[in-house]
């Protein structure tokens, strides 16, 4: 078969690992028979320099046409790039945003799990550890804070800011819908996750889900306060198979989530709308500390290749292939510096995207 792909590999360390990821692609292609088109085009501060903006309409428009988007990262340094003296709508950042809304994609899926060999790296307890996770957080994506109304003004001589949060029973039953289709696939358990103690957006959450939940007998859902569910992150891993959250708990539990597996740069991500197209990128930033110097760990890219393969490619047999090879190096002993251990062999960015390539 043959796809199209938007190439985005933005800033700091993502033209190297979306590179990589790029080698591991044309391998399946090449092994499979399938053939991969790739566009590229700019993201963030790139985009900034050469645009003065950091999405353009025509690299939207890029995206929008092709099958699939896979992105390195974007971003750099506050107080360091020009980047971040312009105002926060033209910033890097503000590109990423831009393209999830343009496309339209409510549903960011980020997996963690511990890899056994990686254990090491957990910081838990040897005995919460030593149970293993496997989970997948799923936020919502394109409302809430993020998109709600904003000014800073001042009200009465006082300077206020002012975000809002508001989310409408639609927007809250489609990304339900979607973690209740992924737990049919995984262990059939959900913990929605809200603040409904305190805020309405959270009653309202609780109340759709429990009435999408009546359609998946088969799924136990469970709601846990935010707050309780940053603590039994750390306490009891092991309780989580599906995260269901909105979209500003979601970004600070993934990055909880992404910490206890001791290997943020091993992490993808997916974030998907109503149809096939999907956009695929990195847990992590673009680490502009070790930009340009063969050392960053490009396995969460590839893995998020993978996620393309699946989710938008259909091409289940090819993701299981890469997510293989990408285990079989890890269990050779190769490492890039951010997973380094004793005894084990360091490589680089290259070689780890030649190694799992080889291993496709
Ligand atoms: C993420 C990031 C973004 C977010 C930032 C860069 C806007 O933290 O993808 O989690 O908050 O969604
Ligand atoms: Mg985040």
């Amino acid at each position: 078969m043959e796809y199209n792909v938007t190439l985005i590999p933005g800033d700091g360390i993502g033209p190297e690992i979306v590179r990589e990821a790029r080698k591991v692609l044309d391998k399946v292609a090449d092994k499979y028979g399938h053939k991969f088109n790739y566009k590229e085009v700019l993201m963030g501060g790139c985009s900034i320099d050469a645009y003065g903006v950091p999405l353009t309409d025509e690299a939207l428009a890029t995206a929008k046409a092709s099958d699939a988007v896979l992105l390195g990262a974007v971003g750099g340094r506050v107080g360091v790039d020009s980047w971040y003296n312009l105002p926060p709508n033209l910033r890097p950042e503000a590109g990423l945003l831009s393209i999830r809304k343009g496309l339209e994609l409510f549903a960011n899926l980020r997996p963690a799990y511990l890899y056994s060999e990686l254990k090491g790296a957990c910081p838990l307890k040897e005995e919460v550890a030593d149970k293993g996770f496997d989970m997948v957080i799923v936020r919502e994506l394109t409302g809430g804070l993020y998109f709600g109304e904003r000014s800073t003004k001042e009200v009465n001589g006082v300077v206020t800011a002012v975000d809002t949060l508001k989310y409408d029973e639609n927007e809250i039953r489609r990304i339900a819908i979607k973690a209740f289709e992924i737990a049919m696939k995984r262990n059939k358990h959900i913990i929605s996750v809200d603040k409904a103690n305190v805020l309405d957006t959270s009653r309202l959450w609780r109340k759709i889900v429990a009435e999408v939940a009546k359609d998946y007998p088969e799924v136990t859902v469970e709601d846990m306060l935010v707050d309780n569910c940053a603590m039994q992150l750390v306490k009891d891993p092991a309780q989580f198979d599906v995260v269901l959250t909105e979209n500003m708990f979601g970004d600070i539990l993934s990055d909880e989530a992404s910490m206890i597996t001791g290997s943020i740069g091993m992490l993808s991500s997916a974030s998907l709308g109503a149809g096939k197209l999907g956009l695929y990128e990195p847990s992590h930033g673009a680490a502009p500390d070790i930009a340009g110097q063969d050392k960053a760990n490009p396995i969460a890219t590839i893995l998020s290749a993978a996620m393309m393969l699946r989710y938008s490619f259909d091409l289940d047999k090819e993701a299981d292939m890469v997510e293989a090879a990408v285990k079989q190096v890890i269990a050779e002993g190769y490492r890039t510096v951010d997973i380094m251990a004793e005894g084990m062999k360091l490589v680089s960015t290259t070689e780890m995207g030649d190694l799992i390539a080889e291993r496709v």
